[in-house]
């Protein structure tokens, strides 16, 4: 059976072709090749007690921030105009692997502007195996002057399977970190309620839908590697898959899919367009109960 996701979330087929540059310099880091988290720099995350946002390149230094040239972690405080390096770009971060059970672990530290005279801001990365994709979160001041995230990914697991694709997703969105990897289905999607009982319409949220032999519902027909799969009469095809991650908009947050393999009923490449956002009751924004679905 295909979980429905039920009540906030839009669907909107549509026929725009994106088109994504991705720089896919290699991102080696210990024994660990981070290349696919690099490939989606900059990296943008919040302390969200005190609303600081951090933008964060692992392997090459940040482009147009306001932080010095050579940052690679640049902290932009909620009431100050002053960005602050808490850590410059380095070919070799200091990095300390330490084992644990099967699975690899990370400690990276980037040091940045000093603070005070005998010290630097810094940031410390604690990589360890995560069932996602990830995003560096937030954990605190470590010590004076230095800041900690964790960052859970399966690119530090070693008997996890790993995604066809899979794209960040969480978004800093006026100063607050929306995070829908909780939504991220490991293996199958989500049935979408359509208005055309002719076509159905499955999905996953920011990776494609992986089938394996757990996977019985709809979803076990989609073409692999897709993310959003369309079924019309029993044939399905590829309706789009994610280049890059969730994206902050006026009203929510949305994923953009889009497919080359296009059927010939089609004039254009297909693409599928999803739109989150908070139902409009209550007052409150809590992301964590947007749900529901259109399909038009
Ligand atoms: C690192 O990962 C990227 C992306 O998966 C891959 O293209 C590249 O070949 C890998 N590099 C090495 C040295 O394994
Ligand atoms: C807010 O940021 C400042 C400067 O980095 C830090 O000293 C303070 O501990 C932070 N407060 C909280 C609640 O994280
Ligand atoms: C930032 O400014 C707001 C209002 O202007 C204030 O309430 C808040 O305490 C300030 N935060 C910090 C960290 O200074
Ligand atoms: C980082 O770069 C700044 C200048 O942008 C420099 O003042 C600082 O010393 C550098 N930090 C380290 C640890 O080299
Ligand atoms: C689905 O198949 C039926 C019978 O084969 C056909 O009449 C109908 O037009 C088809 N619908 C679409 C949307 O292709």
């Amino acid at each position: 059976m295909a979980a429905t996701i039920a009540s906030g979330l839009t669907i909107i087929i549509s026929f725009t072709v994106l088109i994504n540059v991705i720089a896919a310099d290699n991102c080696i880091i210990g024994n660990f090749n981070l290349t696919l988290l690099e490939q989606f720099s900059p990296w943008k995350t919040v302390d969200s007690l005190n609303g600081t946002i951090y933008e964060i390149n692992l392997c090459s230094k940040l482009k147009s921030t306001n932080c010095p040239d050579g940052t690679a972690v640049c902290a932009q405080s909620k009431n100050s105009t002053i960005s602050v390096s808490y850590g410059n770009y380095s070919s070799a971060p200091s990095n300390e692997k330490t084992p644990f059970g099967t699975d690899g672990e990370l400690l990276l530290t980037f040091k940045g502007q000093p603070c005070g005279s005998d010290k630097y801001y810094s940031t410390i990365f604690y990589f360890k195996c995560g069932k996602t994709l990830g995003y560096p979160k937030y954990q605190g001041e470590n010590e004076i002057c230095t800041v900690q995230f964790e960052w859970e990914s399966y690119l530090f697991c070693q008997k996890l399977p790993t995604p066809d694709k899979e794209v960040p997703c969480a978004v800093v969105k006026d100063g607050s970190l929306i995070d829908l990897t909780p939504l991220i289905k490991l293996t199958g999607g989500y049935s979408v309620d359509s208005e055309n009982d002719q076509t159905q319409i499955l999905i996953n949220v920011c990776r494609d839908i992986t089938i394996d032999a757990t996977v019985t519902d709809d979803t076990k027909d989609c073409v692999k590697g897709s993310s959003a799969c369309k079924v019309v009469n029993k044939s399905v095809s590829d309706n789009g898959r994610p280049k890059t991650g969730l994206q902050a908009t006026s009203e929510g947050v949305r994923l953009v899919y889009t497919s080359t393999i296009r059927p010939p009923s089609c004039i254009m490449d297909p693409s599928t367009t999803i739109n989150f956002y908070c139902p409009k009751r209550g007052g409150v924004s809590n992301f964590q109960n947007f749900l529901g679905i259109k399909v038009r």
